[in-house]
């Protein structure tokens, strides 16, 4: 067998006759950028999360600096986040000119520590961004009673959580901004790059409503603030609002998938990721941990099964933050995920006879590592 990582191809037949249909019309129309469909899929995702402002933009790294530009986050401020994330997370806020500050993670998850989140505020913090890694949403109840407690704004990094829920309340509602992106291989994919910021607060939205094109308010070529260019096209957008419809279906398949593993692999010495409920996790990645992932991963890619590691150097090791002055140990916990971490596929296409094929493939490896008994003792 070969099963890839995730399969695109087979996710765009579902789609393909509509999206077809929508490209013509637009190409037709030509009212190519910010038009219906931007509209259309902003208000989808505001009433799919309850978030009532949902603003288009060009990818998820630019939903991330607007939102920080909206907040004023700039020269001189310090940004908590994870040290164990997608580079963007931390990238954003060293582009706005501030300083990323790394708080460790925590060994159930994988998620932002808050007792470590605390402890490296100063009075130069001006955000905390947490990330839901994976698509589980972080410990938010204590997350925002210290975001409360000190006064600082929360962004919610989203890109792999959109559709998450806490109970009632879903990703994007916990901090005051959210970002996320359709990245193709996202949840919601898109045929190309592709963003959005949610906020609950009216102040922040209109900022980011005018500074993803240039600054400009409702007076054209009046430039109220230095905004820059990151607009959605509109086929992009059309294609992501055919596909809105299905994400809950597509998350709660991914949910069964990783059910299904956990029920399969539990015996075997790996760490599985944990199902809290329902709802709180939506697997856009399902990740193992084993000591052994390098032989592990060669054994699962010479039985045709391709699995990623997210993320194979944490950020604060990463050559272009050296600058921040972090050493290795100085996030253990971050360090060790880096070492262990697999994921294997759990795409909402997926098979049952290819689940059965990788727990079986998943089996074989570990069961061939037991020590057997010398022969003269059979
Ligand atoms: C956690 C996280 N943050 C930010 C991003 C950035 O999104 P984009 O690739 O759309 O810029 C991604 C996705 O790539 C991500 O996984």
């Amino acid at each position: 067998m070969n099963i890839p990582p995730i399969n695109l191809k087979a996710q765009f037949r579902g789609v393909k006759k509509d999206i077809m249909k929508g490209v013509r019309e637009i190409l037709d129309d030509q009212k190519l950028i910010l038009g219906q469909y931007c509209l259309k899929l902003e208000e989808q995702a505001a009433s799919t999360t309850g978030v009532p402002h949902a603003i288009s933009c060009a990818n998820g790294t630019d939903a991330l600096i607007l939102s920080l530009m909206a907040l004023g986050i700039g020269r001189g401020d310090e940004v908590i986040t994870t040290p164990y994330t997608f580079f963007s997370s931390a990238s954003s806020i060293a582009l706005v000119g501030a300083r990323p500050v790394f708080a460790d993670i925590q060994e159930s998850d994988m998620n932002i520590d808050p007792a470590k989140i605390e402890k490296a505020i100063t009075p130069q913090t001006k955000a905390i961004m947490v990330v839901h890694l994976f698509g589980k949403i972080c410990d938010m109840k204590r997350i925002t009673a210290i975001g409360q407690k000190y006064a600082i704004p929360i962004v919610e990094d989203m890109a792999q959580a959109l559709g998450a829920r806490r109970g009632n309340v879903s990703a994007g509602n916990f901090g005051d901004i959210a970002a996320t992106s359709f990245y193709p291989t996202k949840n919601l994919g898109g045929i190309g790059e592709g963003g959005m910021v949610l906020t609950k607060r009216d102040d922040l939205g209109e900022k980011v409503r005018k500074l993803r094109v240039h600054g400009m308010g409702d007076k054209p070529y009046i430039h109220e603030m230095i905004g820059f260019n990151s607009r959605l096209d509109e086929i992009k957008a059309m294609a992501l609002s055919v596909k809105f419809p299905k994400l809950t279906s597509w998350n709660k398949t991914r949910l069964e998938t990783a059910g299904y593993y956990n029920m399969h692999l539990r015996d075997i010495p790996v760490t599985l990721p944990t199902i809290e409920d329902e709802t709180s996790h939506i697997f856009h990645h399902y990740v193992l941990r084993t000591d052994k992932r390098d032989g592990f991963q060669a054994h699962l890619k010479e039985n045709g099964i391709m699995t990623g590691i997210y993320y194979p150097v944490p950020l604060h090791l990463q050559p272009c933050f050296s600058y921040l002055g972090y050493d290795e140990g100085s996030f253990p916990i971050a360090e060790k995920a880096a070492r262990t971490s697999l994921a294997i596929p759990v795409f909402p296409e997926l098979k049952k006879t290819e689940k059965d094929y990788i727990i079986k493939t998943i089996r074989l490896f570990f069961e061939s590592q037991v020590e057997r008994p010398a022969t003269d003792d059979i």
